[in-house]
């Protein structure tokens, strides 16, 4: 697959060779254009996004527009800037870009605008008084997967972490999310759904730089299949499926004039929405808390002094809930959380520019912008910025905490920042999942510790990130690692 795409850049790129690039006009930021038109700078931002615009910032500055794939983006590189662009709704549009990308890469006609706002507003449904549910939902099913897989007895298991976090994750989100097949579930079921996904999740950076799915193999079947999972007449025969979902479901069937192939590819998008990013943040997580012992016994403790004041006294023998508001009051857990996920999204904001203007970017500096063109975050660059997180490439469990609260001031310039940490996204495209996420994550860990004793196997260094989504999310590790775990004895 990585060879692919320098192929098909190299193709698009002679093809268009005769196109000129276009030149800087008054009050545009510094223009940065590919020596091969077309393919502009995209093949080095795809090998290492955050060090090609570090490259640039120093050059140019703070705000840059470059040639990539064929688009013109203006990357705001100084996070003091972010709020005037996350602020910005009439002439910088988000929906613009995945009204046309998404439908492309999960295989479902364009949507129109009425119905895209039902969609918008059924996202309530992972939010605020509606999260009670899926929690409990969410718990229920994490400790029937560990139950199923893993607590079985005593003795020390070798396994894949990566591979571990995921099985456990995606089997336990799919159930909270769409309930349980009428057939009888088994695991294997399970992780062939899961194996599938993974082929698809693959092709997906290549699906969303909109190569032609014709071109990448298997990828097609494969999404058909995966499309064909979700069909109506499938899904309604699912038990336990959550207000969510089922909500989704009834919108789509007042829906006259749509498909039941498009229904299906919408379910599908929305498993991907929900396990794409949660399984490596997961994973991430996990490993740094694995990774750093003293950190695993601060989290555990403050859990079980959760539970205690609520006067539960833990016992592997039996199984525990931790309710949303116990959940809650875990901001060491959270600020562990945060903390990965600060060193492993590389997400990129996106805004299309609504028509020709004058940008303003704060009082004294304003940009020229032209219709079409993409102006971007790239809130890795704030993550990594030692200004703002000294030693940024450390994992600090506890960075977000402050006596015992969350820390919420952080300074660049000696100004205090707005914006510190954006693993979500911004403004009016940012992630409705959020909550139910970092909920999720949490009680997969809260489980995971207080169950079991783990350890990594010697003599394997962090692994790296792997940037071949750079720009779309959370990134995976570039090897997985091998662990250690075994059911805890109860302590007395
Ligand atoms: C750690 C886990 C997650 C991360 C880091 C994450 C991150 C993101 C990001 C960066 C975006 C795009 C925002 C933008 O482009 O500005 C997004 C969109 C979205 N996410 Fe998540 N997400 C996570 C988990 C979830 C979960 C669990 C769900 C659902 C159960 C979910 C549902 C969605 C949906 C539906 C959208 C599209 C929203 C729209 O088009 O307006 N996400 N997510
Ligand atoms: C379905 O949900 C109900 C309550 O929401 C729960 O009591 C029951 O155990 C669940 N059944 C299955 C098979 O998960
Ligand atoms: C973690 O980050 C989220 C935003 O991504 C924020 O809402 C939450 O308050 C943070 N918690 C801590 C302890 O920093």
């Amino acid at each position: 697959m990585s060879a692919l795409l320098p192929l098909l850049f190299g193709l698009f790129g002679l093809l268009l060779l005769l196109l000129r690039s276009r030149k800087r006009r008054d009050g545009e930021p510094p223009l940065i254009n590919g020596w091969i038109p077309f393919i502009g700078k995209a093949l080095h931002f795809g090998k290492d996004a955050h060090k090609f615009l570090e490259e640039y910032k120093k050059k140019y500055g703070d705000v840059f527009t470059v040639h990539i794939a064929g688009k013109y983006m203006t990357f705001i590189m100084d996070p003091h800037l972010y709020p005037s662009i996350i602020r910005q709704g009439r002439q910088l549009d988000f929906h613009e870009f995945t009204g046309k990308v998404a439908p492309l890469t999960f295989g479902y006609k364009p949507v129109q605008s009425d119905l895209w706002e039902k969609i918008r507003r059924s996202f309530q449904l992972l939010q605020g008084d509606n999260l009670q549910p899926l929690t409990g939902s969410m718990m229920s099913n994490l400790i029937l997967v560990f139950r199923q897989d893993h607590l079985d007895h005593g003795l020390w298991r070798s396994s894949s972490m990566y591979d571990f976090c995921s099985s456990v994750m995606f089997e336990a989100t799919f159930l909270t999310i769409y309930g349980r097949p009428a057939a009888a579930l088994r695991h294997s079921d399970m992780e062939a759904l899961r194996e599938d996904f993974n082929k698809f999740d693959n092709m997906f950076p290549l699906l969303i730089a909109q190569v032609p799915i014709w071109l990448l193999g298997q990828t097609s079947a494969i999404r058909k299949k995966l499309i064909h999972y979700f069909l109506p007449e499938r899904l309604s025969r699912f038990s336990n499926t959550s207000e969510f979902i089922k909500t989704r479901v009834g919108l789509f069937e007042q829906e006259s004039s749509m498909k039941d192939v498009d229904k299906g590819a919408h379910h599908f998008a929305m498993l991907w929405a929900s396990v794409g990013n949660t399984l490596p943040a997961t994973f991430w997580a996990m490993y740094f808390l694995v990774s750093h012992p003293e950190a695993l016994q601060t989290v555990r403790r403050e859990i079980l002094d959760v539970l205690r004041d609520d006067g539960v006294e833990f016992s592997t023998d039996s199984d525990v809930k931790l309710s949303k508001e116990q959940l809650d009051k875990l901001i060491y857990l959270e600020s562990s959380i945060n903390e990965s996920l600060r060193l492993s999204s590389a997400s990129t904001n996106i805004r299309v520019v609504q028509e020709d203007f004058s940008l303003r970017l704060d009082a004294s500096r304003a940009i020229s912008v032209r219709k079409g063109d993409i102006i971007a975050l790239y809130p890795q660059s704030m993550h990594l910025d030692p200004e703002i997180y000294e030693d940024p490439q450390t994992f600090q469990f506890d960075r977000f905490v402050q006596d015992g609260a969350e820390k919420t001031d952080f300074y660049k310039d000696g100004q205090k920042l707005r914006y510190y940490l954006m693993p979500f996204g911004s403004g009016s495209s940012m992630c409705p999942g959020r909550y139910f996420a970092v909920n999720e994550i949490k009680q997969f860990l809260s489980l995971l510790l207080l169950y079991f004793e783990l350890e990594l196997e010697e003599g394997q260094p962090r692994p790296a990130l792997d940037p071949s989504r750079a720009g779309l999310g959370i990134l995976l590790p570039s090897t997985d690692i091998r662990f250690r775990y075994r059911l805890r004895a109860n302590e007395a």
